[in-house]
């Protein structure tokens, strides 16, 4: 029996796109090996968001490519942004890769592996779905759930909308089944997924839906108790899909809503379509409607242009949102994006790294400060396996999105009540509770 191995680098979008390639390669009677040493096809999973995600991947190449020739039968593939980004250019730079295949081509890799053709393939265009494909899920209680592909947003330092193509969205009863079959299999929290998931539904033809709409129908889905999705965008955030979340029991209070700059000349410039008192105007719809909601986001510090004012504002909006988590980034010239041409204002590098660690401060003042309203009460939690550091301890999440380490007897899977006793910005601490039971748990 042939074995693969697959590596996996980038955002959630990739990891659902894995599970499916795997699910497709055990259709084709391939079997997983643990390791890439033993594996007779080796597959990378690639992401191109930042200079870091290409240099990580290239170093994992170069231990490919030593694979390839102490094992010349080895078949070496490169799936994902990274390479759609490159197109045929992959194969004049790393001859040893035998299939390249962007994230919309993932199931002519299969039509590739069964041809008795040893020349090198590149497959490129936007097709398809993965979410049609079979799926090798990671986790047993948790599942993904691909709604939309593609974006059709402009942000001038994204290289998204060229490696995932326009997008679009999947048919309402498939994703419904979809879920309904999930569910039926004993999963209990799925995760909708887009790069721009608020927009699902507007291509729909010959009906268009809204995503409200969507959540309230996998609201109604047997047996699947949350649901969360990512990444939503700022301005696609309507009043429905907010109340959505005070209405349906299912749907999670956590909202990642991506900020990335408190300057509205810096959102100008890196074609948002928001400003900041639009954002903020968003946060208070939500806490009006949600008081209790996490919130979490992602900013970008160092776009060219940003002045100490622009990214003092950066600071303001975050204090005063107080988000409960934070991914920040440097900003990273990527290839053929608007911002990547821009020359003038570009930020000192020891400029950006002094701003990300302020800005690192604040973010994770607030979370800590936040987190404490969690300590005293007693949250639901959806039982994952033993803790990362403490094996006799249980790892868990909240609905609000929250690590949660406690100790307990219960099983994964399993949605139970603990009572908090600790909050870091990160993590919440706590014991089963004795005396409340989860719904369903
Ligand atoms: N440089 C730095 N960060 C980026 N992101 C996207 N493109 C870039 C870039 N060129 C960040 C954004 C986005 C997250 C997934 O990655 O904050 O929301
Ligand atoms: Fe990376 Fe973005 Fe592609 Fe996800 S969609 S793999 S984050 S480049």
């Amino acid at each position: 029996m042939k074995r693969y191995h697959v590596t996996t680098f980038g955002c959630q979008m990739n990891e659902h796109d894995s599970e499916r390639m795997k699910g497709m390669l055990e259709g084709l009677g391939y079997a997983e090996a643990p390791e890439q040493r033993d594996a007779d096809l080796i597959l990378f999973n690639t992401c191109s968001i930042r200079e870091s995600a290409d240099s990580r991947f290239l170093a994992h190449l170069g231990s490919a490519k030593k694979v390839k020739s102490q094992r010349p039968d080895v078949v070496i593939g490169v799936g994902g942004c990274w390479a759609q980004s490159l197109k045929e250019e992959v194969f004049a730079r790393f001859p040893f890769v035998d299939v390249a295949f962007g994230p919309g081509q993932i199931h002519r890799l299969a039509e590739f592996l069964s041809s008795d053709s040893l020349t090198a393939q590149g497959y490129f265009e936007f097709e398809g779905f993965a979410g049609h494909l079979p799926m090798k899920r990671s986790r047993e209680h948790q599942a993904w759930l691909q709604i939309s592909v593609g974006c059709n947003c402009n942000c001038s330092y994204c290289i998204v909308p060229s490696t995932r193509g326009r997008e679009a969205s999947r048919a309402f009863e498939e994703l419904v089944a979809e879920a309904g079959r999930l569910a039926a299999a004993g999963v209990r929290e799925v995760t909708l997924l887009g790069q721009n998931v608020n927009a699902y539904g507007r291509d729909l033809r010959p009906r268009s839906s809204s995503f409200a709409e969507l959540l309230h129908a996998l609201d109604a889905v047997d047996g699947l108790e949350r649901i969360r999705y990512t990444s939503p965008h700022p301005k696609d955030m309507r009043e429905d899909v907010i109340r959505a979340h005070a209405e349906l029991p299912s749907v999670c209070e956590h909202i990642h809503l991506p900020l990335q700059s408190g300057s509205s000349a810096i959102l100008k410039a890196m074609r948002r379509t928001y400003d900041r008192s639009r954002y903020l105007d968003r946060v208070a719809l939500i806490r009006e409607h949600v008081p209790d909601c996490a919130l979490t986001t992602d900013i970008i510090v160092g776009f060219p242009g940003e002045t100490e004012a622009d990214f003092a504002q950066t600071l303001e909006v975050c204090e005063e949102v107080g988000y409960d988590g934070a991914f920040t980034f440097v900003f990273s010239p990527r290839r053929g994006t608007a911002a990547a041409e821009l020359t003038e204002g570009l930020v000192p590098h020891e400029v950006k790294v002094e701003r990300m660690q302020r800005l690192v401060e604040v973010v994770q003042r607030r979370a800590h400060e936040r987190a404490q309203r969690f300590v005293g009460r007693t949250l639901e939690v959806l039982v994952e396996g033993p803790s990362r550091t403490d094996p006799t301890r249980l790892r868990g999440r909240s609905r609000h999105g929250k690590a949660v380490n406690f100790a307990g007897l219960a099983e994964p899977g399993e949605l139970v009540m603990v009572d908090i006793r600790a909050a870091t910005s990160q993590t919440l601490s706590g014991e089963e509770s004795l005396v409340a039971r989860a719904v369903g748990g």
